[in-house]
């Protein structure tokens, strides 16, 4: 609201040291090490953990690709691609090894076993191995199993100092049949307590924050219900499009990209019951038990056209590179979740994601029902704001409450007031990337952040229906929104049924 007042909010204790476990001895193997991810973000958050001292003493990388390099080779194109601080970069580049390899050739993973134990030997000590797949997800299954079964992944107790473990990127298969095959071959192979399925929300500073606020403040958890919330709104926009990732964006949509893992993670710490310790298996044993309690109850779907992004003229998806003509694909969607259990009964869950909205902007806004009965005297049309409590999780992470006080003066003159905390401003410091957080929190063998096998397969029995008949019917006149706007005029529709509107700012 354009006349709201905006009162900061002060933090009177500054947090001590980082609280990590301390790491031991670790190789980090990177399968899938000439790709884009490795590039955008496993290496540069290598390079900012060592900055900060959190990486271990004695730390390697092995990055295994197709690509024909040496370790120099690797070192060069990481260094030129990451654009490294030239004062870290020579702490880091020898420490990186590089093997060429086709993952599909039968001796390859033995080829992989081979290496590490020629570069642990150099080195002595007894060490931890983390392999993180990089890899397009077809060869997951394949190289799960390979790694098993050359040794160079192998089982290990939890207390055992030569950990072994494996961070699976996402997506985590493209359906609930295929989410469960793939849970089989990991626990086939190793433990459950070695199998780290990523989603990088969950290393997101203000997600994080979420857990504190709602379980180290009393406040707020009588007042965390159906009684006295009116709907949750949870929005993850995008003002990019679909990028240089098409081919993996025309087989994925919105739905497998951003709600299977991103919005349902955002969904279930949200709404999850206290857990009764601040430990990984007692916070993921809530998770799941919201999502299997949470139902999808009306969805609209989109795809952009043309249109205009912070003032540039940009291509509709259907004009993408590798995007077919006719595409079905949906680069948007909205839906309308219900949440089956008595603190949440009939309180809708609005979610939604899109690319090439106007901004982008990840958020989860909590609107309260308004007073049951309004003594005040009110202008004719004019309403009362209902109080609304935001997480903001990108950018600029911080939280705001929004509530109603008198305006100074004579007479009854109601304002709407903003009380904003930014972490910018009250902890100094810049957006702190996810995959920081859930690397170091891999090494260390903390799993919180990370997704256990049931909440997986929960939140594709949430979305399958959903994805099934969206590719069962064709589109709705695709494409129905125009890049730059907040999406197909239908979405407002699912939320202005239930008395609500989507906060577009
Ligand atoms: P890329 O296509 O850029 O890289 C894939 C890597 O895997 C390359 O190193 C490629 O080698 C290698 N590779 C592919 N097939 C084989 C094979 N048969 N044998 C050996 N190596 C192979 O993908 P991304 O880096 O973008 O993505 C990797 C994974 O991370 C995907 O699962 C993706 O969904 C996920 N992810 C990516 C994000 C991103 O921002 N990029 C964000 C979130 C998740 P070569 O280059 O020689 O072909
Ligand atoms: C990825 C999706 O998981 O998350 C991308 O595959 C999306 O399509 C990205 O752009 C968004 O992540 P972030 O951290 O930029 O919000």
């Amino acid at each position: 609201m354009s006349d709201t007042i905006t009162l900061p909010m002060q933090v009177d204790r500054l947090p001590g040291a980082p609280t990590h476990r301390p790491i031991g001895p670790c190789t980090l193997v990177i399968l899938g090490a000439s790709g884009d991810l490795t590039r955008r973000k496993l290496i540069p958050a290598l390079l900012h953990l060592l900055g900060d001292g959190l990486l271990p003493d004695d730390f390697m990388v092995l990055g295994v690709g197709r690509k024909q390099l040496d370790d120099a080779g690797f070192r060069e194109e990481q260094r030129v691609a990451t654009g490294a601080d030239p004062k870290l970069w020579p702490r880091l580049a020898p420490q990186l090894f590089y093997l060429t390899l086709e993952l599909d050739v039968p001796d390859s993973f033995a080829l992989i076993a081979e290496r590490l134990e020629a570069l642990e030997a150099e080195r002595g000590a007894e060490r931890g191995r983390l392999f993180y797949l990089a890899l397009p997800p077809s060869v997951y299954p394949e190289t799960i199993e390979g790694l098993a079964r050359s040794g160079a992944l192998p089982r290990r107790t939890q207390s055992d100092p030569r950990w072994a473990r494996i961070i699976i990127e996402k997506p985590f298969g493209s359906s609930l049949a295929t989410a469960m095959e793939l849970n089989r071959v990991a626990r086939a192979a190793v433990a459950e307590h070695q199998i780290f399925r990523i989603d990088h929300y969950l290393g997101k500073e203000t997600v994080q924050n979420l857990l504190v606020f709602r379980f180290a403040n009393a406040i707020f958890e009588p007042v965390w219900n159906r009684h006295h919330i009116h709907h949750v709104q949870i929005t993850a926009s995008e003002a990019i499009g679909v990028e240089h990732r098409a081919r993996y964006y025309e087989e994925a949509g919105v739905v497998r990209d951003m709600f299977q893992n991103h919005l349902l993670s955002l969904l279930s710490l949200t709404a999850m019951e206290p857990p009764a310790r601040f430990q990984s298996e007692a916070v993921r044993d809530e998770k799941a038990k919201v999502l299997n309690a949470t139902r999808v109850d009306g969805a609209v779907r989109g795809q952009y056209g043309p249109g205009v992004v912070a003032g540039e003229q940009v291509p509709g998806y259907r004009e993408e590179e590798e995007v077919a003509n006719g595409s079905p694909t949906p680069t948007y969607a909205a839906m309308r979740c219900l949440i089956d259990n008595w603190r949440w009964q009939d309180v809708p869950f609005f979610l939604r994601s899109g690319k090439r909205l106007p901004q982008r902007l990840t958020e989860i806004a909590v609107q309260f029902h308004s007073p049951p009965h309004l003594m005040f005297p009110l202008e004719k049309g004019e309403r009362i704001a209902a109080n609304v409590l935001v997480f903001r999780v990108q950018p600029d992470e911080g939280l705001s409450l929004c509530f109603e006080l008198k305006v100074p003066g004579s007479g009854m003159r109601i304002s709407s007031a903003r009380m904003e905390f930014s972490y910018q401003e009250a902890f100094g410091s810049g957006e702190h990337d996810a995959y920081e957080t859930l690397l170091l929190d891999c090494m260390a063998g903390e799993s919180m952040l990370f997704l256990r096998n049931d909440s997986t397969e929960a939140a594709w029995r949430i979305v399958d229906p959903v994805i099934e008949q969206w590719e069962r019917e064709p589109p709705p006149g695709f494409p129905n929104y125009a890049a730059g706007s907040w999406g197909p005029a239908e979405a407002d529709g699912l939320i202005t049924a239930a008395g609500a509107s989507w906060r577009n700012s």
